[in-house]
Order: structure tokens, then sequence, then C-alpha cells
């Protein structure tokens, strides 16, 4: 028999195992799922470590792989989603489904929710967890000026929507009796308060423009590692908001006698006047002009009204144009 017989047969046994360990390295989303669920129920009390790379394949990224070893779950996706390939995106779907899991069925007794101590005018609670993981309980006010628990699920249902990572995974929950918002809890972060010269990210801007924020101010946002993180959106995405109306007011009347007391707010930007602010990364301008009214309506339905919803596509439509007439976007782009 010639070489080239045995030659061939070699090649294609070689790279038919070489897809194998391309496969087996990829997750596979249900073996990965049973291989963690287990993990799921440990109490706050026990110290166990979940086995990361065992259930989700090879972490290469240290940074994430130290962060899933020390519990900050959602700080390890948002570090594993912005990596881009098609496994790290997998492996931070897969970190989601499991904080999401456990922040919705961890049975939390009285003993596990304190008060926040970190100040806040809806009196949030600071809720444990297992496996070391924190969350913030808002609860449902009735007639609250300032606060909508809903508004604040609807802000991280959006940001994960056009992939912003800037919230923290906020799910809706009862505790102690009380329907509300359960929100990650970043440990270690300081606000953007404690940054001297602190400017927000265009990322930032744009998620603020859409979701019609007006309480932007310096406690709202966290910076960890050089990680800029939004919080408190329960004055957002709503059609009545009185706080929210009184604080634009206010902002007005301050700036035309050229008095501030929010550095930060004080920055609340237009695209008709600022649009280079607005310049988001580009996988999010992509998603931007891919997603439409439907995909928000099957997002947010539940939570926030019709009207809201169309509020939300016609200033991303806005933004757009304002985008493709200052020449920072061609039409279409990303179609
Ligand atoms: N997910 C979180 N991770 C880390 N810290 C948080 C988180 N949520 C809230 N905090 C801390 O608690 C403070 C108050 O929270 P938040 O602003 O959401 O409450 P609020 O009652 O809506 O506040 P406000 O007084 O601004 O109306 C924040 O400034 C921040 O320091
Ligand atoms: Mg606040």
């Amino acid at each position: 028999m010639s070489l080239q017989y045995l030659i061939f047969p070699v090649m294609i046994a070689f790279c038919l195992q070489a897809l194998l360990v391309m496969a087996t390295d990829l997750p596979d989303r249900n073996s990965a799922q049973s291989c963690l669920r287990p993990y799921l129920n440990r109490g706050p009390e026990e110290q166990t470590q979940v086995p990361w790379e065992h259930c989700i394949g090879r972490v290469e990224d240290k940074q994430a792989l130290s962060l899933l070893k020390k519990g900050q779950y959602q700080e390890a996706a948002w570090t594993l989603d912005e990596g881009n390939t098609q496994t790290t995106q997998e492996q931070a779907e897969l970190i989601l489904w499991f904080l999401e899991t456990l922040m919705r069925d961890a049975a939390v007794g009285d003993s596990d929710i304190s008060k926040l101590g970190m100040g806040g005018a809806t009196k949030p609670m600071s809720v444990i967890l297992p496996l070391g993981v924190h969350g913030v309980f808002k609860k449902k006010r009735l007639f609250h000026p300032s606060s909508s628990y809903r508004s604040e699920i609807a802000a991280y249902r959006l940001d994960r929507l056009f992939r912003f990572r800037l919230v923290p995974m906020t799910i809706k929950r009862h505790i102690a009796g009380h329907k509300g918002s359960l929100q990650y809890f970043i440990r270690g972060a300081k606000t953007a308060s404690h940054i001297h010269g602190y400017r927000k990210s265009p990322n930032l801007n744009v998620f603020d423009y859409l979701i019609r924020n007006r309480d932007r101010n310096s406690d709202n946002i966290l910076i960890t590692k050089g990680r800029e993180i939004a919080i408190d959106h329960g004055l957002c995405l709503r059609r009545f908001s009185i706080l929210g109306c009184c604080l634009a007011y206010t902002d007005q009347i301050k700036k035309s006698l050229g008095v501030w007391s929010h550095p930060v707010r004080q920055h609340v930007l237009h695209p008709s006047t600022h649009i280079r602010e607005f310049v988001a990364s580009g996988h999010i301008l992509r998603k931007m002009e891919r997603i439409l009214y439907h995909d928000l309506h099957h997002e947010l339905s539940d939570l926030i009204s019709k009207h809201q919803i169309a509020e939300i596509e016609y200033r991303k439509t806005r933004l757009l144009d304002y985008l493709y007439k200052a020449g920072f976007l061609r039409k279409f782009s990303g179609m």
C-alpha cells in the first residue's frame, strides 16, 4: 500500500480528534447546569467552593477565574462576556444562570435580612444569600415618589438585552412577605463621588438616555477595579415620576443660577448638543440597530406599560439618527 493511502486516514483521524477536543472545551449547557445544580442549595454559612472549571470548562481569563473563586459571580460573568469568544460568552451565560437561580430560589430567613446601612431613601435591605452572595432588596411601595421595584428590574433586563454590562443582576422576588426587586450586591465598590474628576462613559450616557434617567447622581454609580456599575433605577422608565420631574426642574433652576450640588448629575447631556459623548461601544450600537419594538416588548411587557416600551424604542431610534447625522454610524452598518 502506498504511503499516500496511510497519510489521509491519519490526517482525518487527527482533525476529528482536534475537533472533539475543541468541542469538549465548550460547555454543554445541560450537563454544565446539572453539574452546578447541587451547589445551589448550600447554606450561607457553608464555605463550599463551586468546582467551576469542572462544570463549565477551562476558564482562560485569570481575572475571571479569581473572581469566581471569591464568589464574585456577576463581576466574573461581565469579565468573561467581554472576552467576546463563543466559549467565554457561553461560560458567562452559565454563571448568570447559576446566579439567577440562586438569587431566585435560595431560602431567606429573618436572620438573613438587615438594614443596608448605606443610606437610601427607599430603605433598601441587605439580604444574605448562599455562597457568600449578598443582595439589595427594595420592596414594592405604593405611591412612593422615588421608587418602583419594577423599574429596577426593567433597567437590568434592558442592560442585558443591549449588553451594556452596567447593571448588576436584578430580579423579582418575595422576601419576608413583600414583593420587590432583589439586586446582586457589588462587594468592595466605591461610589463615583469618591473618584476625583469622574465623568460618565458614553455607554452609561446612552443607557441613561434610553431609560430617561433623571437621577444619575454620583452615589448611583459604583466603581470597582476600573469598572463602572449603574444602580438605583427606581425613578426611570415611569410614566409619572413626581420626584423625577422635581429633580429635573430644580436642576434647571440651579443651572441657571450657577449653583450645583450634584457634580455628576449636572452633566446630564443631550445627544443634540453632545453627540460625541454618546458614541457607545460598537457591540452596543449594533444591538441598538437590530433590537426592535417587539424585542423590547418581549423582555419588558410584564414590568412596564406599552407606552413606556414605545418610548424606549423612540429614544433609541432618535439617538441612532443623531449618530448617523453626525457621521458616527453608517445607516444599517450592523445589518
Ligand atoms: N447593588 C449594589 N451593590 C453595592 N452597593 C449598593 C447596591 N445597591 C445600593 N448600594 C449602596 O447603597 C446606597 C443606596 O442605594 P440606592 O441608591 O439604590 O437606594 P435609594 O433608596 O434608591 O437611594 P437614594 O437615597 O439615592 O434615593 C448606594 O449609594 C450604594 O452605596
Ligand atoms: Mg441612590
